[in-house]
């Protein structure tokens, strides 16, 4: 009864998503599986034309191009290619699926079956021949499986699958470039429970090869030894495409099909490392901990009992004795660490937007740990996360609130405009800027313009309103008060020491949580820019409570020195001290770039740093939020414990 009173909206529900652009949005494909009968049509679509690591194992390019692109002139399906549907994280990440013209039946296996026939011009040649030098890849999804092909591990010698199979071979004598026409496809299958007519793809390798063709393809051909297809850079050559596809049984269920991508690095060096430098951090935060606690305990008896001689002392009964001095250390300051900072609309923007990537990250790593996030769908874990931010606006506009409550701020409506937009704004253009550079090269890492028009409408619709909502409970809760009175006039600083300026003291904070996450780093940039599929959420959730950890840790460390050398000025000290460590993940993204990256063009490098400062810049927000919030924490918390007349 329910059903039926509740299904007409619903229905109508679905229909007003399914008409907007945002219900597709936020599509997560290769959730279920399919199961086919014996000879029925399984799905071969290709995805974009992307750089691997060359066998260099550097990176020649990062620009990718659409399989379509007019000058590779791959075969085209009947009535041509068309698009098909993608998640928009999956768009934001470069995908650009389409339908292509190979007919797999399912097991049924098929021996050099012709495809179409192309000639290439001297232009498309060397288009291709370059792109065959820079180690450009083609990217198969059979069945939402990427097609892939068998690679070693160059440090540890396993086997592993890369996503993606060569365009063509360079010889590395003459390096004289031959290009793959002739794809042999290995498909594994799975009968489920036995049943024949439930079959299901859980494997899918290609091995392509280069075969040059006299005459049309014959299915004898597979039987003899061609020469290699090398494209004539001075005239036309004519090129046949053709394909093999082999059906055999696997044991490989389907819920794991995609673990043989996973299996890429060797994961006993990887814990390894993990763990020494979990022990490293967890040993430096007890020790630091310890040494800060008992330091404070002697503060504030210290104190405590200076408070009670000066009262003794008032009611006459006693001279000041002659070892005990003034007050001395963070007690001075009392009454301006709690004196609003420089920019506090600033600042307080960063932190609720710092808060909210926080929470958003927290999420992300713990769903994708839960197994919500399959490597074999694409742009899943990118779709989740633009998901979760949208949603945590929320979190953003009311952290981001009572902060700028708390610093007594009064443009209160500027803060609750801004929080959803000023950070958001600063990635979109340069997400934009960078867009530019990769349409001027025909690339199809090109966002489309409808997408970014997605993005902005999900953006106005969804999280704005959500952020004014959240920033609306932030102003309309107690604004949260100070455990002590702020003097009318400011202290006088005394000069810093050395290691406590601005910028040495900075470095030095930075440092620690950089170190808590280096290992993860390089396979987290292994995976952005080398296409390799990124599985270790058990690894990066750890990494990210040692991160968490260090940020506070030495963060607090530091605001104590600071406070004790009677500079009260800890609120953006704390926060550009944290976020250091972005600083230290755009250099490392620097040495990262020398040693597996050599890009030959301008475009590439733009790209890559633009993206590595857009990185650095989310990263410094979010850990420059972790910083000072723990800072926050910790000055309420000893301010509290001092008695103050
Ligand atoms: C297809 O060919 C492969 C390799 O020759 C063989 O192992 C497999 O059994 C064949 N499958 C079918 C369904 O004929």
């Amino acid at each position: 009864m329910q059903i039926t009173q509740a299904s007409p909206r619903m229905a109508m529900l679905a229909s007003l998503l399914a008409t907007s652009q945002l219900a597709s949005a936020f599509y997560i494909p290769g959730v279920a599986p399919t199961s086919y009968k014996k000879d029925e049509l399984v799905p071969l679509h290709v995805n974009t034309i992307k750089p691997l690591a060359g066998p260099d194992s550097m990176l020649h390019s990062v620009v990718s191009y659409d399989y379509y692109h007019p000058l590779f002139q791959f075969c085209q399906p009947e009535g041509g290619p068309r698009d098909v549907r993608e998640s928009l994280g999956g768009i934001l990440f470069g995908d650009r699926i389409k339908t292509s013209p190979f007919e797999l039946k399912m097991k049924h296996n098929e021996s050099c079956k012709a495809l179409c026939e192309v000639k290439y011009n001297k232009q498309a040649a060397g288009f291709v021949n370059t792109g065959i030098k820079m180690g450009m890849s083609l990217d198969w999804l059979v069945d939402g499986l990427p097609a892939g092909q068998r690679a070693v591990d160059p440090f540890t010698g396993n086997d592993y699958y890369t996503p993606g199979f060569y365009m063509g071979y360079t010889d590395p004598v003459d390096s004289r470039p031959s290009f793959n026409n002739h794809y042999d496809i290995w498909i594994d299958y799975h009968e489920v429970g036995g049943n024949p007519n439930e079959l299901r793809v859980v494997g899918a390798l290609v091995t392509p090869y280069s075969r040059k063709y006299n005459a049309p393809v014959a299915e004898s051909d597979c039987d003899r030894e061609l020469p290699l297809l090398v494209l004539d850079e001075t005239g036309d050559t004519t090129v046949r495409f053709s394909y093999s596809v082999y059906w055999t049984p696997s044991a490989t269920p389907w819920a794991t099909r995609a673990d043989k991508y996973g299996n890429v690095y060797n994961p006993s060096i990887h814990w390894f490392s993990l763990i020494s430098s979990a022990i490293i951090v967890v040993f430096l935060v007890l020790t630091v901990m310890s040494v800060l606690v008992r330091a404070l305990k002697q503060d504030i008896a210290r104190y405590n009992r200076l408070d009670q001689i000066n009262l003794d002392d008032l009611s006459g009964t006693s001279a000041l004795e002659d070892g005990v001095q003034e007050d001395s250390g963070w007690k001075l300051v009392h009454g301006d660490v709690f004196r609003t900072p420089s920019h506090p609309l600033l600042l307080s923007i960063f932190l609720g937007s710092g808060a909210q990537l926080f929470v958003m990250a927290g999420f992300s790593i713990c769903f994708a740990l839960l197994g919500f996030v399959s490597p074999s769908s694409r742009g899943s874990l990118g779709t989740i996360m633009i998901l979760l931010y949208t949603i945590l606006g929320f979190v953003g506009g009311y952290a981001s609130s009572r902060v700028y409550k708390s610093l007594q701020g009064e443009k209160w409506k500027l803060n609750i405009v801004l929080t959803p937009l000023l950070v958001p704004s600063i990635v979109f253009a340069t997400f934009f800027l960078l867009d530019l550079f990769l349409w001027a090269k025909q690339s199809s890492g090109a966002v489309p313009f409808t997408t970014m028009l997605v993005l902005i409408l999900i953006w106005f619709i969804i999280s704005v309103p959500l952020s004014f909502a959240g920033s609306w409970l932030g102003f309309r809760a107690p604004a949260i008060e100070p455990p002590v009175r702020t003097n009318q006039i400011p202290r006088q600083i005394p000069p810093p020491t050395t290691y406590l300026k601005p910028i040495p003291s900075v470095l030095m904070v930075g440092i620690l949580p950089f170190g808590a996450i280096y290992v993860e780093l390089y396979f987290i940039l292994s995976s952005i820019w080398f296409s390799r599929i990124y599985y270790m959420f058990g690894f990066l959730f750890l990494c990210y409570g040692l991160m968490i950890m260090t940020c506070a840790t030495v963060t607090i460390l530091m605001v104590y020195f600071l406070l004790c050398a009677e500079n009260y000025n800890w609120q953006w000290r704390s926060f550009f001290a944290a976020g250091a460590s972005a600083g230290y993940v755009f250099l490392y993204s620097i040495i990262y770039w020398i040693g597996n990256l050599s890009l030959s063009t301008f475009t590439g490098s733009v790209v890559y740093f633009g993206y590595s400062i857009l990185i650095s810049f989310l990263f410094f927000i979010l850990t420059g939020s972790i910083g000072y919030f723990t800072s926050w924490w910790f000055v309420q918390k000893i301010y509290k414990s001092i008695k103050i007349d």
